[in-house]
């Protein structure tokens, strides 16, 4: 019997949205009790009110390993925890997920490690979503999957519900071909997510890259982002290890066409994020966060310019490239402590993966040697802070900030540079932005750089503190056009308005 023939699916729910990741995160109270919290990220914001208006249910994990919870209920979301044990947190999170899917992804910035235990943690999991969101779906529902962790959870939903709408978005980059290539299980992985109707990525070049990969490697006929998967055998997608490999000088096999056999299609294509831009400018109106702005500054003693870093601690977010620059400018007496500052935000991540661990052990060293050299008894010259701050804060912070740094090696979107523009009503401030992050494609008016190039890193560093106040306005005011009219509410019903019409 297939699933979607028991009658318990009619009382589902209509809007099922799988993450890795639960809505919510899990605090202490004052009183010692533990309690949830509505996690702050722009997903769960844009999201939220869909779910509430649409009789939504979040799939995902709670984060806590070895533990397994009931479905319940929190500020009208249903929440259908997924347990995952130590060793699934190992091998699937740490492991396939942040030591394999992430650095192959972000262009190999770091060496990623191909462990088939790891790929069959990647494979079990998955299967586990899918049959968390197969249970809890309506007859007919929406499910929206959510990036890299589960790529392979489209496919896997639609050989349990026939019946579901299926939709996917990779919220990091798609890797070129001749990169993505290098993964013994390419096939799979490019098979998993064909199973959704609407595959979502974050730049026209990622659904480019993704089209490229399976019209070379799957031989999927492929017209107008659409592609046709084919459903009988004879066409099927070949299994792992097929060869037609171009790189071999083989001609990829042409397997399918529109007018042989039988096909679904599964539409490719850009669906760039954005970020809660009403709830940023609200807060950046705020009198407490205008007088907490002032404060931050007043603290740093009031400096001529703050520069402002606001990362995870990630080796894709170019924080050694910015930090290189700035000690250089700092040697050649191009900018000066005192007047000159730079706050560096590394809030804490995926500490468990060894090359998390040594980048910070780089990075401390980095700024304790640059301080060590700069530093006067009233002044700093990096003011680094590894912790999380709330939203508040954090809006405080780019308030505070005349010139924000986002130099990121390779990025999906970078939403930090987006709340940055937000917040600047006043229209002042300069965002230096690395070319490699997918807000280039939108952000034009930024200083955009190249990171790897730390000459046209510090040349832009100098510029933005003394860029005209007008070219500085003007440029500004461009940005906020952009970032005010594409909110992430926007986002996530042109997604789903998409999808339904498929
Ligand atoms: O950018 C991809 C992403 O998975 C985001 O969705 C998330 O906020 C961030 O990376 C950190 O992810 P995690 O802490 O779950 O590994």
């Amino acid at each position: 019997m297939s699933v979607t023939d028991k009658a318990e699916y009619e009382s589902g729910y209509d809007f099922v949205v799988v993450a890795n990741r639960l809505a919510v995160n899990r605090v202490t109270n004052e009183d010692g009790t533990t309690g949830w919290q509505r996690s702050p990220g722009g997903l769960v914001t844009a999201l939220a009110p869909i779910m509430a208006t649409s009789e939504g249910a979040w799939v995902g994990w709670h984060g806590a390993p070895d533990e397994t919870l009931e479905p319940f209920d929190h500020e009208g979301m249903h929440l259908h925890p997924v347990p995952l044990s130590d060793e699934e947190l190992e091998n699937y999170y740490e492991g396939f997920s942040n030591g394999t899917l992430w650095p192959l992804y972000h262009d190999v910035i770091a060496r990623p490690l191909f462990h088939r235990h790891w790929w069959d943690a990647y494979r079990k999991v998955n299967q586990r979503f899918a049959e968390a969101a197969a249970k809890v779906a309506a007859r007919g529902a929406t499910v929206w999957v959510q990036d890299y962790q589960l790529q392979l959870v489209p496919q896997m939903l639609r050989d349990l519900r026939e019946d579901v709408k299926i939709g996917f978005f990779n919220h990091i980059p798609f890797p070129p071909p001749g990169l993505f290539a290098q993964l013994p299980w390419r096939h799979s992985v490019m098979k998993g997510l064909l199973g959704a109707d609407l595959i979502g990525f974050q730049r026209e070049s990622d659904a480019r890259n993704f089209q490229r990969a399976v019209r070379y490697r799957l031989g999927h006929y492929i017209k107008a982002d659409q592609v046709y998967v084919p459903l009988d055998s004879e066409t099927a997608a070949p299994l792992e290890g097929f060869t037609a490999d171009p790189a071999r000088g083989t001609a990829p096999r042409q397997l399918s066409s529109p007018e042989s056999g039988t096909f679904r299609l599964s539409e490719a294509k850009a669906f760039p994020i954005s970020i809660d831009t009403d709830r940023i400018v609200e807060l950046s109106n705020d009198p407490k966060i205008i007088a907490r702005a002032a404060q931050i500054r007043a603290e740093l003693g009031n400096p001529e310019t703050i520069f402002l870093g606001v990362d995870r601690l990630d080796y894709t977010k170019g924080i050694r490239h910015r930090l290189k620059a700035y000690e250089e400018l700092l040697q050649e007496g191009k900018l000066e402590v005192g007047k000159h500052t730079m706050v560096q935000i590394a809030s804490p991540s995926r500490e468990g993966v060894e090359s998390y661990q040594v980048l910070r052990d780089e990075i401390e060293l980095t700024v304790g040697r640059i301080n060590g050299e700069y530093d006067t008894m009233g002044h700093t010259a990096v003011r680094y802070l590894h912790h999380s701050y709330p939203v508040e804060e954090m809006v405080a912070l780019y308030l505070a900030a005349d010139v924000m740094l986002v130099t990121a090696l390779r990025d999906g979107m970078n939403l930090v540079a987006k709340e940055y523009v937000a917040a600047r009503k006043s229209g002042t401030g300069v965002l230096v932005l690395s070319e490699f992050t997918g807000a280039a494609d939108q952000l034009r008016q930024a200083l955009l750089i190249n990171p790897h190039d730390i000459d046209e890193l510090k040349a832009a560093m100098v510029q933005a503190t003394a860029l005209d106040p007008e070219d500085e306005k003007k440029r500004m005011r461009s940005l906020r056009r952009q970032v005010v009219s594409h909110n992430v509410k926007r986002w996530a019903e042109d997604f789903l308005a998409r999808l339904d019409q498929l």
